[in-house]
């Protein structure tokens, strides 16, 4: 049979060190999600997600590459982003890189263009290899 003193002190050394990490959770950097700095990272992810969903059927899943059907996307400004994908238009004096005429209008991503065009901004960023 097993005193009660054995288990005290260190049931009790277990409860100060769970304080002790809750403790250090109060500290600025638990708290920082919703700072500038990752603001752009989750739109970026964001776009990431809506160009898998909606685009890579026809684009290659990496933008700066030359897709099945569409050209390569990646570097595209937001003004050419939003004419293409909403009104199937292109901006006054863009040239197109196919004229094919191909790609339908996807109006329905009207909230969806900022998020787009972070992501294939950040993809021509990158560089190609
Ligand atoms: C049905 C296939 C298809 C889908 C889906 C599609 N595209 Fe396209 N896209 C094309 C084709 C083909 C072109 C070349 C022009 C044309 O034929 O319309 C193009 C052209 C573009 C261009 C202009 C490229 C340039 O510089 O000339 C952009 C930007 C673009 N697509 C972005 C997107 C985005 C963003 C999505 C997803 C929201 C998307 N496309 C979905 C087929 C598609």
């Amino acid at each position: 049979m097993r005193s009660s003193s054995d288990i005290g002190p260190s049931g009790r050394s277990a409860y100060s060190c769970v304080l002790a990490v809750a403790l250090l959770c109060v500290a600025p950097s638990c708290n920082d999600s919703d700072s500038d700095p990752s603001r752009p990272v989750d739109l970026v992810s964001r776009g990431a997600e809506v160009y898998k969903a909606n685009c890579v059927v026809c684009h290659h899943p990496d933008p700066a590459r030359e897709g099945s059907v569409g050209p390569a996307v990646a570097g595209s400004s937001r003004e050419l982003v939003a004419a293409r994908v909403l009104a199937r238009e292109y901006p006054a004096g863009y040239t197109p890189k196919k004229d094919s005429m191909l790609m339908p209008a996807m109006p329905f991503l009207e909230s969806e263009i900022d998020a787009l065009s972070a992501f294939l901004a950040a993809a021509g960023d990158r560089g190609q290899p």
